[in-house]
């Protein structure tokens, strides 16, 4: 038996360490925030992304009665951008969130779906995004959605060697 320590690497940071643009990406992702349509969660996410073409697009999640047809603001925002650009690198990704109380005062995550999305992108367009959680306490940052998602399935995955 071996066993394998996976690393990941998360900087954490106050919102004023980030540079002006990255702020901006964030400020972008909270006010987002008021345009999802959350009737069930009263869990609003705002995602705001930055592409190598200098554009930024935001998007918000998106949900509906038949629960599993919602969609996540991160994917709302990363499919909109290869749509609406695809031969774009997304370079940075910020994720805010709030409930009827305020933001989340710890760093907002995506979930498993959405990371898997994000990873994708990455290998699609090979490129890191990097990631900029927004939590009122502090932001967390990561370079890779690899961090976020070791032991990870994709293309590699399925190419079985006998
Ligand atoms: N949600 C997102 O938009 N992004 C995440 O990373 C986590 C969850 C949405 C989905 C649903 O509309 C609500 O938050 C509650 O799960």
């Amino acid at each position: 038996m071996v066993e394998k320590q996976i690393t990941a690497k998360i900087v954490f940071c106050a919102l004023d360490e980030l540079s002006e643009a990255e702020k901006k990406l964030v400020q972008l992702a909270k006010l987002t925030t008021s345009n999802a349509y959350a009737p069930y969660s009263n869990f609003q996410v705002g995602a705001a992304v930055l592409l190598d073409n200098g554009e930024i697009l935001t998007g918000s999640n998106q949900e509906n009665a038949a629960f599993s047809s919602g969609i996540c603001a991160e994917r709302v925002v990363l499919f909109y951008a290869n749509a609406r650009y695809p031969d774009a690198k997304v370079l940075t990704l910020a994720i805010a969130a709030q409930n009827m109380i305020g933001f989340s005062s710890e760093p907002i995550s995506p979930c498993g779906t959405c990371r898997q999305v994000l990873l994708e992108a990455e290998n699609r367009y090979k490129s890191d995004i990097r990631v900029l959680l927004y939590g009122v306490d502090g932001i967390a940052i990561v370079e890779s959605i690899k961090d976020l998602l070791p032991l990870s399935f994709d293309v590699s995955s399925m190419d079985i060697k006998d």
